[in-house]
């Protein structure tokens, strides 16, 4: 289940190409994801897959005749969608919506929904790139429609081009995306820092922590579907950032400080998340550096502390007024309301959230967390164990409330 989706009213128009087989697909993703899906086919599609494959996986009716059941029944499906997803698209219907033609339920409902529309064109043999469909397509983007794909690849002639329908999960990913443009942050600018930093010993050693970026990804997924457009500055890690976000990748506190520094300028709000290295090697070897070298009592690596992001974000803002909002994270072994309501302070956060990483189910590496979110005004909220996207959705509620 997804909370974007969790109650979305989608409709789902389904055109003939073979690509349909992939739609089932996404039917289905997107009724998993928690949305109430309608699919409308029009007569083509119904040569490639059956209304009741659509049936089996929606749970719901399937919209094939425009003429057989009741005529407004197109007014009220496209009144009450919160999305209208057009998968596969093909260039006759593409056609048809440019010039605001309405011969079936598909694009009579399409003419009549105040929705936003999101079209997944499918087509083979050069016609997505004839001029005929590329000025289909211009008016329709110009009139707000989204597009998603085509992709390049092998078509179902057997040729190669652009054409292919893009896969449900990039299509979910792309639906998600539409549907968050009315969410609370609609309109801001969020920089989410997430992952650890590594700091180089030599060429093949570094020093770390245990993060994996989790909660960090968890934030920038909800201040997407909160409608946010997110720069994340990720440390190394081994899980995929989200769809949507301006990635910068980094690996050292300097390169994250940088980064950091830079998307904060002109944003609204900061989630650091990340999971920073506190100390580096006081000097980098330039070569590896070998066994022979250490002595009896081993190899001393003396350690100097890192830049602290946060504090020269503090001293940026003073001057600056950006970021408008900041929320730090404390992680901590022992006596967590104390040590984090000091970091609040020193660091000049607005919010801080404080994970007892000892604490069960919550810390590294691990779905759920355990937070407490603090202000200078003192608790928040005090979570229960949740999931990390929870806990990243209730952070991206309290900074949306601050903003506003
Ligand atoms: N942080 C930072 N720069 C650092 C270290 C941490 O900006 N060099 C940020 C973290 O991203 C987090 C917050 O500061 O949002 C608190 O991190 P934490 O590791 O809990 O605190 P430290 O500042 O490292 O303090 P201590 O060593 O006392 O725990």
């Amino acid at each position: 289940m997804i909370t974007l989706f969790k109650d979305k009213r989608i409709l789902l128009g389904v055109t003939g190409s073979i690509a349909c087989y992939k739609t089932v697909d996404l039917a289905s993703k997107l009724t998993q994801a928690g949305a109430q899906v309608d699919v409308i086919m029009t007569e083509a599609a119904g040569r490639f897959v059956t209304p009741l494959s659509f049936q089996s996986v929606t749970g719901r009716p399937v919209y094939d005749d425009m003429w057989r059941r009741e005529h407004v029944q197109h007014v009220g499906l496209g009144e009450t969608a919160d999305l209208f997803i057009i998968a596969p698209a093909t260039a006759h219907t593409m056609a048809k919506l440019a010039q605001g033609l309405a011969d079936n339920l598909l694009t009579v409902t399409a003419l009549a929904a105040h929705c936003p529309l999101l079209i997944a064109p499918a087509m083979d043999g050069g016609m997505y790139e004839h001029p005929a469909t590329q000025a289909n397509v211009a008016t329709l983007k110009q009139r707000g429609v989204t597009f998603a794909g085509p992709s390049t690849g092998r078509m179902a002639s057997g040729l190669s081009g652009l054409g292919r329908m893009l896969e449900p999960d990039a299509l979910l990913a792309q639906a998600r995306l539409v549907l968050a443009r009315s969410g609370v942050l609609a309109g801001t600018k969020v920089v989410v820092s997430a992952g650890p930093t590594r700091e180089a010993i030599d060429p093949v050693r570094f020093i770390s922590n245990r993060s994996t970026g989790k909660q960090g990804l968890a934030v920038a997924q909800a201040a997407l579907d909160a409608g946010a457009e997110v720069t994340l500055v990720l440390g190394p890690v081994a899980e995929s950032p989200p769809h949507g976000v301006n990635l910068v990748r980094v690996e050292s506190t300097e390169q994250m400080a940088q980064a950091v520094l830079t998307a904060v300028a002109n944003a609204d709000a900061l989630f650091m998340v990340a999971a920073v290295a506190d100390f580096r090697p006081g000097k980098l070897s330039e070569r590896k550096l070998k066994k022979t070298e250490a002595n009896d009592w081993g190899l001393a690596i003396g350690l100097e502390v890192t830049l602290d992001i946060l504090s020269t974000v503090k001293e940026q803002r003073e001057k600056t007024g950006f970021p408008r909002v900041s929320l730090g994270f404390a992680a901590e072994t022992h006596d967590a309301y104390e040590y984090g309501r000091a970091k609040l302070l020193r660091k000049g956060l607005n919010f801080i959230a404080v994970n007892d990483v000892m604490a069960e189910g919550a810390g590294f590496a691990v779905d759920t967390n355990r937070v407490i979110l603090l202000s200078s005004a003192g608790v928040v909220e005090e979570m229960p164990l949740l999931s990390k996207t929870a806990v990243a959705e209730r952070l991206v509620h309290h900074v949306a409330k601050a903003l506003s």
